[in-house]
């Protein structure tokens, strides 16, 4: 069975409005379309949560800092919606740029702090684009749960800022990030890879695991993580953008292991940009 798309925010109510008089609970994924297997998850997840499940398909175009990169994010909705029809979502939503931003839309959500560094740092932007589409398909849908992966966990954190923030009624749902076996993280990315970057792309999340489990063990942070960039380098990574131990919670940059954290890198592969971020917490705590 296909799965029924709505192009416009009055069709979307209505069909969500059609749900509510019967108290169906309503979750949301957003994503950009190219969907792979981590989106597939992400509704998978929203399927056992939630009765209703909406898929957003939408290339944000307030979220691209270069227009090369904008005019070369694919476009696959035919592909998309045949890969969401088995797994039962109940409805796709696909506007376009003038549906979401009509003539003279002149406001902008923008999160201060958990924006800055990190992707932030080298996406100029970026993060008020996310931002500002996010509590737009938040109210528009106006879904109870809303699914992230984790494999952006910036924008995961950001998200929750936002939500918090403007008191928009829904919970948002984290999932862990998915990998092929070689330890890669999925990502629409990884398609640009060519045979030789491929074999070189899981060096970062063995690197990434390999330093969470020794920070974990009590190895010094700033050492520790100078060794992981040479390991990255070394691999055959042409350049780092960032490789930081942050906060779990907080996003704050840390120089001892006293919590839960994240080790998050960015890292280019020829002209591909990677990211990806484990978890890490020191041993013995209970978190
Ligand atoms: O993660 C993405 O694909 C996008 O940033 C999102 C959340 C769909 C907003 O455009």
């Amino acid at each position: 069975m296909s799965v029924p798309i709505v192009r416009t925010v009055a069709e979307l109510r209505a069909v969500v409005a059609g749900w509510r008089r019967s108290d169906a609970s309503v979750a949301v994924v957003p994503t950009m379309g190219a969907l792979h297997d981590g989106h597939l998850s992400l509704v998978r997840a929203a399927l056992q949560k939630a009765e209703r499940v909406i898929v957003t398909l939408f290339v944000n175009p307030k979220q691209f800092n270069s227009a090369a990169d904008l005019a070369a994010y694919p476009r696959t909705e035919n592909q998309d919606a045949a890969k969401l029809a088995p797994l039962g979502a109940q409805l796709l939503y696909v506007p376009d740029a003038e549906e979401m931003y009509p003539p003279g839309f002149a406001t902008t959500v923008s999160v201060s702090g958990v924006r800055e560094g990190l992707c932030g740092a080298f996406r100029p932007g970026h993060f008020d684009g996310v931002a500002t589409v996010v509590a737009k398909l938040f109210l528009q849908t106006g879904a109870d749960f809303a699914f992230f992966g984790e494999k952006d966990f910036q924008q995961l954190q950001l998200v929750r800022r936002v939500v918090q923030d403007l008191d928009i009624p829904i919970t948002v749902v984290p999932c862990p990030t998915v990998r092929e076996a070689d330890g890669l993280a999925l990502s629409s990315r990884n398609a640009r890879l060519s045979p030789a970057e491929r074999a070189i792309a899981p060096n970062l999340a063995l690197v990434l695991i390999e330093t969470a489990e020794r920070l974990a063990r009590g190895s010094p942070v700033l050492p520790t993580l100078a060794e992981a960039r040479a390991a990255i380098l070394a691999a055959g990574f042409r350049d780092i953008e960032y490789l930081e131990l942050r906060g779990e919670t907080d996003l704050q940059p840390m120089t001892s292991l006293d919590r839960p954290a994240r080790l998050l890198a960015a890292s280019w592969l020829g002209e591909t940009r990677l990211i990806d971020n484990v978890r890490t917490s020191p041993i013995g705590s209970t978190n």
